[in-house]
Protein backbone atom coordinates (compact mmCIF):
# COMPACT_ATOMS: atom_id res chain seq x y z
CA UNK A 1 0.00 0.00 0.00
CA UNK A 2 1.16 3.45 -0.41
CA UNK A 3 -0.02 6.24 1.69
CA UNK A 4 0.69 10.28 1.41
CA UNK A 5 1.20 12.46 4.50
CA UNK A 6 0.33 16.46 3.95
CA UNK A 7 0.14 18.87 6.53
CA UNK A 8 -1.58 22.44 5.93
CA UNK A 9 -2.44 25.77 7.19
CA UNK A 10 -0.38 27.25 9.91
CA UNK A 11 2.24 25.28 11.39
CA UNK A 12 2.86 24.70 15.04
CA UNK A 13 4.57 22.26 16.99
CA UNK A 14 3.65 18.51 17.08
CA UNK A 15 3.58 18.18 13.39
CA UNK A 16 6.37 15.94 13.19
CA UNK A 17 5.41 13.50 15.98
CA UNK A 18 1.91 12.96 13.81
CA UNK A 19 4.26 12.06 10.85
CA UNK A 20 6.93 10.18 13.02
CA UNK A 21 3.88 8.00 14.42
CA UNK A 22 2.48 7.90 10.99
CA UNK A 23 5.56 6.32 9.63
CA UNK A 24 6.85 3.88 12.85
CA UNK A 25 3.64 2.57 13.17
CA UNK A 26 3.18 1.41 9.25
CA UNK A 27 3.53 -1.88 8.13
CA UNK A 28 6.83 -3.05 6.32
CA UNK A 29 4.70 -3.80 2.91
CA UNK A 30 3.13 0.36 3.34
CA UNK A 31 5.61 3.06 1.64
CA UNK A 32 4.69 6.40 2.78
CA UNK A 33 5.08 9.16 0.44
CA UNK A 34 5.49 12.84 2.62
CA UNK A 35 3.73 15.84 0.21
CA UNK A 36 5.38 18.95 0.25
CA UNK A 37 3.90 22.29 1.65
CA UNK A 38 0.24 21.18 2.12
CA UNK A 39 -2.18 20.83 -0.45
CA UNK A 40 0.26 22.60 -3.14
CA UNK A 41 2.67 20.10 -3.41
CA UNK A 42 -0.38 17.78 -4.64
CA UNK A 43 -1.26 20.26 -7.33
CA UNK A 44 2.78 20.53 -7.73
CA UNK A 45 3.75 17.10 -7.73
CA UNK A 46 6.22 17.96 -5.56
CA UNK A 47 6.87 15.13 -2.76
CA UNK A 48 9.60 12.91 -1.16
CA UNK A 49 9.66 9.11 0.31
CA UNK A 50 9.53 9.39 3.62
CA UNK A 51 11.25 6.23 5.98
CA UNK A 52 11.96 5.20 9.40
CA UNK A 53 15.10 6.48 8.97
CA UNK A 54 14.04 9.89 7.66
CA UNK A 55 11.91 10.10 10.96
CA UNK A 56 14.17 9.98 13.36
CA UNK A 57 14.06 12.31 16.54
CA UNK A 58 11.84 14.54 14.74
CA UNK A 59 9.28 14.47 17.46
CA UNK A 60 11.32 16.85 19.12
CA UNK A 61 11.03 19.69 16.35
CA UNK A 62 9.23 22.33 16.10
CA UNK A 63 7.01 23.14 12.61
CA UNK A 64 6.94 20.47 9.58
CA UNK A 65 9.60 18.56 7.97
CA UNK A 66 6.99 18.47 4.91
CA UNK A 67 6.60 22.38 4.80
CA UNK A 68 2.78 23.86 4.87
CA UNK A 69 1.03 26.57 2.89
CA UNK A 70 -2.27 27.69 2.99
CA UNK A 71 -2.94 27.05 -0.68
CA UNK A 72 -7.01 26.41 -1.47
CA UNK A 73 -7.23 24.15 -4.22
CA UNK A 74 -10.60 24.97 -5.15
CA UNK A 75 -9.17 28.43 -5.91
CA UNK A 76 -6.43 27.70 -8.19
CA UNK A 77 -7.61 26.81 -11.31
CA UNK A 78 -7.58 23.14 -12.23
CA UNK A 79 -6.53 22.55 -8.92
CA UNK A 80 -8.59 19.61 -8.19
CA UNK A 81 -7.88 17.42 -11.57
CA UNK A 82 -4.42 17.79 -10.97
CA UNK A 83 -4.88 16.35 -7.53
CA UNK A 84 -6.80 14.00 -8.61
CA UNK A 85 -3.99 13.12 -11.65
CA UNK A 86 -1.26 13.31 -9.21
CA UNK A 87 -2.95 10.99 -6.70
CA UNK A 88 -2.98 8.15 -9.57
CA UNK A 89 0.20 8.93 -10.59
CA UNK A 90 2.10 8.15 -7.12
CA UNK A 91 -0.60 5.77 -7.56
CA UNK A 92 -1.60 6.42 -3.99
CA UNK A 93 -4.09 4.23 -2.16
CA UNK A 94 -4.43 7.18 0.75
CA UNK A 95 -4.07 9.80 1.99
CA UNK A 96 -3.61 11.45 5.90
CA UNK A 97 -4.39 15.21 5.46
CA UNK A 98 -3.02 16.92 8.73
CA UNK A 99 -4.66 20.08 9.15
CA UNK A 100 -6.84 23.10 11.08
CA UNK A 101 -10.55 23.35 9.54
CA UNK A 102 -9.71 24.92 6.45
CA UNK A 103 -7.55 21.58 5.05
CA UNK A 104 -9.98 19.42 6.63
CA UNK A 105 -12.84 21.33 4.83
CA UNK A 106 -10.37 20.78 1.54
CA UNK A 107 -10.06 16.95 2.88
CA UNK A 108 -14.17 16.87 3.08
CA UNK A 109 -14.25 18.25 -0.72
CA UNK A 110 -12.00 15.70 -1.71
CA UNK A 111 -13.78 12.70 -0.51
CA UNK A 112 -16.58 13.36 -3.04
CA UNK A 113 -14.44 13.23 -5.36
CA UNK A 114 -13.57 9.63 -3.91
CA UNK A 115 -10.11 10.14 -2.06
CA UNK A 116 -9.67 7.78 0.70
CA UNK A 117 -8.69 10.57 3.00
CA UNK A 118 -7.98 9.85 6.96
CA UNK A 119 -7.99 13.84 9.00
CA UNK A 120 -5.66 14.51 11.81
CA UNK A 121 -6.92 18.02 13.57
CA UNK A 122 -4.08 20.08 13.67
CA UNK A 123 -4.60 24.28 14.82
CA UNK A 124 -2.80 26.47 17.79
CA UNK A 125 -6.02 27.75 18.47
CA UNK A 126 -7.51 24.59 19.61
CA UNK A 127 -11.01 25.57 17.96
CA UNK A 128 -11.26 22.10 16.21
CA UNK A 129 -14.98 20.61 16.75
CA UNK A 130 -15.66 17.67 18.43
CA UNK A 131 -11.69 17.34 19.63
CA UNK A 132 -11.10 17.78 23.49
CA UNK A 133 -7.18 19.21 22.32
CA UNK A 134 -5.42 19.72 19.24
CA UNK A 135 -1.70 19.36 19.16
CA UNK A 136 0.12 23.13 19.49
CA UNK A 137 -1.91 24.57 21.80
CA UNK A 138 -0.40 23.45 25.23
CA UNK A 139 3.15 24.59 23.53
CA UNK A 140 1.48 27.73 23.00
CA UNK A 141 0.05 28.26 25.79
CA UNK A 142 3.13 27.47 27.50
CA UNK A 143 5.17 30.01 25.67
CA UNK A 144 2.45 32.46 26.37
CA UNK A 145 2.31 32.64 30.01
CA UNK A 146 5.88 32.45 30.45
CA UNK A 147 5.98 35.80 28.33
CA UNK A 148 3.07 37.04 30.87
CA UNK A 149 5.16 36.27 33.75
CA UNK A 150 8.29 37.79 32.86
CA UNK A 151 6.08 40.96 31.66
CA UNK A 152 4.22 41.29 35.21
CA UNK A 153 7.99 42.65 36.85
CA UNK A 154 8.59 45.10 34.28
CA UNK A 155 5.03 46.52 34.68
CA UNK A 156 5.42 46.37 38.37
CA UNK A 157 8.86 48.25 38.10
CA UNK A 158 7.00 50.85 35.21
CA UNK A 159 3.45 51.29 37.01
CA UNK A 160 2.29 50.79 33.41
CA UNK A 161 -0.55 49.02 31.46
CA UNK A 162 1.15 45.92 29.74
CA UNK A 163 -0.90 44.67 26.53
CA UNK A 164 0.12 41.59 25.35
CA UNK A 165 -1.35 39.93 22.05
CA UNK A 166 -1.39 36.42 21.08
CA UNK A 167 -3.08 34.60 18.30
CA UNK A 168 -6.34 33.33 17.96
CA UNK A 169 -8.91 34.45 15.46
CA UNK A 170 -12.34 33.71 16.17
CA UNK A 171 -11.45 31.28 19.74
CA UNK A 172 -9.71 32.39 22.60
CA UNK A 173 -8.28 29.69 24.16
CA UNK A 174 -4.53 30.37 23.79
CA UNK A 175 -5.42 33.70 25.21
CA UNK A 176 -7.59 32.53 28.22
CA UNK A 177 -5.52 29.88 29.67
CA UNK A 178 -2.08 31.54 29.33
CA UNK A 179 -3.85 34.80 30.48
CA UNK A 180 -5.41 32.29 33.44
CA UNK A 181 -1.78 30.43 34.59
CA UNK A 182 -0.07 33.94 34.30
CA UNK A 183 -2.58 35.71 36.55
CA UNK A 184 -3.26 38.37 33.91
CA UNK A 185 -5.54 41.20 35.46
CA UNK A 186 -7.90 41.33 32.26
CA UNK A 187 -8.43 38.90 29.68
CA UNK A 188 -10.11 39.87 26.27
CA UNK A 189 -10.97 37.11 23.72
CA UNK A 190 -13.22 37.28 20.67
CA UNK A 191 -16.01 35.11 22.43
CA UNK A 192 -17.03 38.18 24.70
CA UNK A 193 -16.69 41.76 24.13
CA UNK A 194 -16.60 44.36 25.72
CA UNK A 195 -16.12 48.51 25.57
CA UNK A 196 -13.26 50.84 25.39
CA UNK A 197 -15.03 52.42 28.41
CA UNK A 198 -15.46 48.94 30.25
CA UNK A 199 -12.13 47.66 29.45
CA UNK A 200 -10.56 51.64 30.93
CA UNK A 201 -12.81 51.47 33.89
CA UNK A 202 -11.70 47.53 34.95
CA UNK A 203 -8.21 49.02 34.35
CA UNK A 204 -8.51 52.55 36.31
CA UNK A 205 -9.73 50.19 38.98
CA UNK A 206 -6.79 48.05 39.15
CA UNK A 207 -4.21 50.95 38.73
CA UNK A 208 -5.67 52.94 41.91
CA UNK A 209 -5.37 49.48 43.35
CA UNK A 210 -1.81 47.46 42.36
CA UNK A 211 -0.55 50.65 40.04
CA UNK A 212 0.31 48.15 36.97
CA UNK A 213 -1.81 45.83 35.19
CA UNK A 214 -1.08 42.89 32.27
CA UNK A 215 -3.62 42.50 29.59
CA UNK A 216 -3.71 39.44 27.79
CA UNK A 217 -6.07 40.49 24.58
CA UNK A 218 -6.55 38.03 21.52
CA UNK A 219 -5.77 39.09 17.86
CA UNK A 220 -9.42 38.97 17.50
CA UNK A 221 -10.78 40.48 20.23
CA UNK A 222 -13.30 43.18 18.68
CA UNK A 223 -14.36 46.14 21.34
CA UNK A 224 -17.93 46.53 21.08
CA UNK A 225 -17.49 49.81 18.85
CA UNK A 226 -15.04 48.61 16.33
CA UNK A 227 -17.06 47.17 13.29
CA UNK A 228 -14.50 44.53 12.22
CA UNK A 229 -11.55 43.10 13.84
CA UNK A 230 -8.22 45.10 13.97
CA UNK A 231 -5.78 43.62 10.90
CA UNK A 232 -4.73 44.50 7.43
CA UNK A 233 -7.71 44.18 5.25
CA UNK A 234 -5.73 44.59 2.02
CA UNK A 235 -3.72 41.05 2.74
CA UNK A 236 -6.18 37.73 3.06
CA UNK A 237 -5.36 34.21 2.13
CA UNK A 238 -6.89 31.73 -0.41
CA UNK A 239 -9.49 31.09 2.65
CA UNK A 240 -10.31 34.71 2.66
CA UNK A 241 -8.91 35.35 6.44
CA UNK A 242 -7.83 38.48 7.02
CA UNK A 243 -3.98 39.17 8.46
CA UNK A 244 -5.00 39.85 11.51
CA UNK A 245 -2.76 41.97 14.04
CA UNK A 246 -3.04 45.45 16.21
CA UNK A 247 -5.48 44.99 18.70
CA UNK A 248 -3.07 45.47 21.39
CA UNK A 249 -1.52 48.67 19.78
CA UNK A 250 -5.06 49.92 19.47
CA UNK A 251 -6.10 48.99 22.81
CA UNK A 252 -2.54 50.51 24.37
CA UNK A 253 -3.14 54.06 22.42
CA UNK A 254 -6.78 54.48 23.03
CA UNK A 255 -6.93 53.66 26.60
CA UNK A 256 -3.79 55.96 27.30
CA UNK A 257 -6.08 58.78 25.63
CA UNK A 258 -8.66 57.84 28.59
CA UNK A 259 -7.08 57.00 31.51
CA UNK A 260 -3.31 58.58 31.20
CA UNK A 261 -1.54 56.15 32.60
CA UNK A 262 1.39 54.72 30.97
CA UNK A 263 0.80 51.63 28.19
CA UNK A 264 3.02 49.52 26.72
CA UNK A 265 2.17 46.57 23.85
CA UNK A 266 4.06 43.25 23.03
CA UNK A 267 2.74 40.79 20.21
CA UNK A 268 3.84 37.48 20.82
CA UNK A 269 2.13 36.14 17.36
CA UNK A 270 3.92 33.87 15.58
CA UNK A 271 6.15 33.27 18.42
CA UNK A 272 3.53 31.14 19.99
CA UNK A 273 3.74 28.70 17.26
CA UNK A 274 7.49 28.30 16.65
CA UNK A 275 10.31 26.03 18.58
CA UNK A 276 9.78 22.77 20.18
CA UNK A 277 6.60 20.78 21.55
CA UNK A 278 6.18 20.14 24.89
CA UNK A 279 6.04 16.68 25.94
CA UNK A 280 2.05 17.06 26.06
CA UNK A 281 2.00 17.69 22.41
CA UNK A 282 4.76 15.02 21.16
CA UNK A 283 2.44 12.85 23.08
CA UNK A 284 -0.79 13.86 21.69
CA UNK A 285 0.73 14.53 17.97
CA UNK A 286 2.74 10.96 18.34
CA UNK A 287 -0.91 8.94 19.39
CA UNK A 288 -2.79 10.96 16.97
CA UNK A 289 -0.46 9.84 14.21
CA UNK A 290 -0.78 6.10 15.15
CA UNK A 291 -4.24 5.82 15.12
CA UNK A 292 -4.59 7.81 11.81
CA UNK A 293 -2.61 4.92 10.46
CA UNK A 294 -4.79 2.31 11.94
CA UNK A 295 -7.76 4.24 10.35
CA UNK A 296 -6.23 4.05 6.94
CA UNK A 297 -5.32 -0.01 7.86
CA UNK A 298 -9.03 -0.91 8.39
CA UNK A 299 -9.67 1.47 5.52
CA UNK A 300 -11.81 3.89 7.83
CA UNK A 301 -11.74 6.90 5.18
CA UNK A 302 -13.82 9.87 5.55
CA UNK A 303 -13.07 9.99 9.53
CA UNK A 304 -10.56 11.86 11.97
CA UNK A 305 -8.41 10.81 14.85
CA UNK A 306 -9.86 13.35 18.10
CA UNK A 307 -8.98 13.31 21.78
CA UNK A 308 -12.29 12.70 23.67
CA UNK A 309 -11.33 12.72 27.70
CA UNK A 310 -7.59 10.63 27.91
CA UNK A 311 -8.84 8.15 24.81
CA UNK A 312 -8.53 9.16 20.76
CA UNK A 313 -11.45 8.20 18.71
CA UNK A 314 -12.50 8.33 15.52
CA UNK A 315 -15.56 10.64 13.77
CA UNK A 316 -16.19 11.66 10.44
CA UNK A 317 -14.13 14.74 9.44
CA UNK A 318 -17.32 17.18 8.77
CA UNK A 319 -17.68 16.65 12.32
CA UNK A 320 -14.54 18.29 13.00
CA UNK A 321 -15.26 21.47 10.48
CA UNK A 322 -18.80 21.31 11.56
CA UNK A 323 -18.73 24.12 13.62
CA UNK A 324 -15.58 26.44 16.05
CA UNK A 325 -15.44 24.62 19.53
CA UNK A 326 -15.14 28.49 21.43
CA UNK A 327 -14.72 29.51 24.99
CA UNK A 328 -18.01 28.78 27.08
CA UNK A 329 -19.67 31.18 28.95
CA UNK A 330 -18.98 29.56 32.08
CA UNK A 331 -15.12 29.22 32.04
CA UNK A 332 -14.88 33.00 30.78
CA UNK A 333 -16.47 33.40 34.05
CA UNK A 334 -13.66 31.63 35.93
CA UNK A 335 -11.18 34.14 34.58
CA UNK A 336 -13.34 36.95 35.39
CA UNK A 337 -13.03 36.20 39.28
CA UNK A 338 -9.28 37.29 38.37
CA UNK A 339 -10.17 40.63 36.74
CA UNK A 340 -9.04 43.85 38.36
O1 LIG B 1 -3.42 28.70 12.36
C1 LIG B 1 -4.16 29.63 13.06
C2 LIG B 1 -3.36 30.87 13.28
O2 LIG B 1 -2.32 30.59 14.16
C3 LIG B 1 -4.23 32.03 13.77
O3 LIG B 1 -4.29 32.12 15.15
C4 LIG B 1 -3.54 33.22 13.13
O4 LIG B 1 -4.45 34.27 12.88
C5 LIG B 1 -3.04 32.66 11.86
O5 LIG B 1 -2.79 31.31 12.07
C6 LIG B 1 -1.78 33.35 11.34
O6 LIG B 1 -1.46 32.80 10.12
P1 LIG B 1 -0.20 33.08 9.24
O7 LIG B 1 0.87 32.16 9.69
O8 LIG B 1 -0.63 32.81 7.86
O9 LIG B 1 0.22 34.51 9.48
Amino acid sequence: MRVGILTGGGDCPGLNAVIRGIVRSSNEDTEIIGIMQGWKGLIDLEYTSLTDQDVEGIHILGGTILGTSRVNPFVVEGGVDKILNNVKKLSLDALIVIGGDDTLTVATKMVSYNLKIVGVPKTIDNDVANTDYTFGFHTAVNVGADAIDRLQSTAKSHRRIMFVELMGREAGWITIEAGLAAGAHLILIPEFPMTIEEICNILRHRMEGSKYAVVAVAEGFKPTELEDMVGDKTKTDAFGHIQLGGIGHYLADIVKEKTGYDTRTVVLGHLLRGGTPTAFDRILGTRYGVSAMELVEKGDFGRMVALRGNDIISIPISYGISTKKLVPFEYYRLAQTFFG
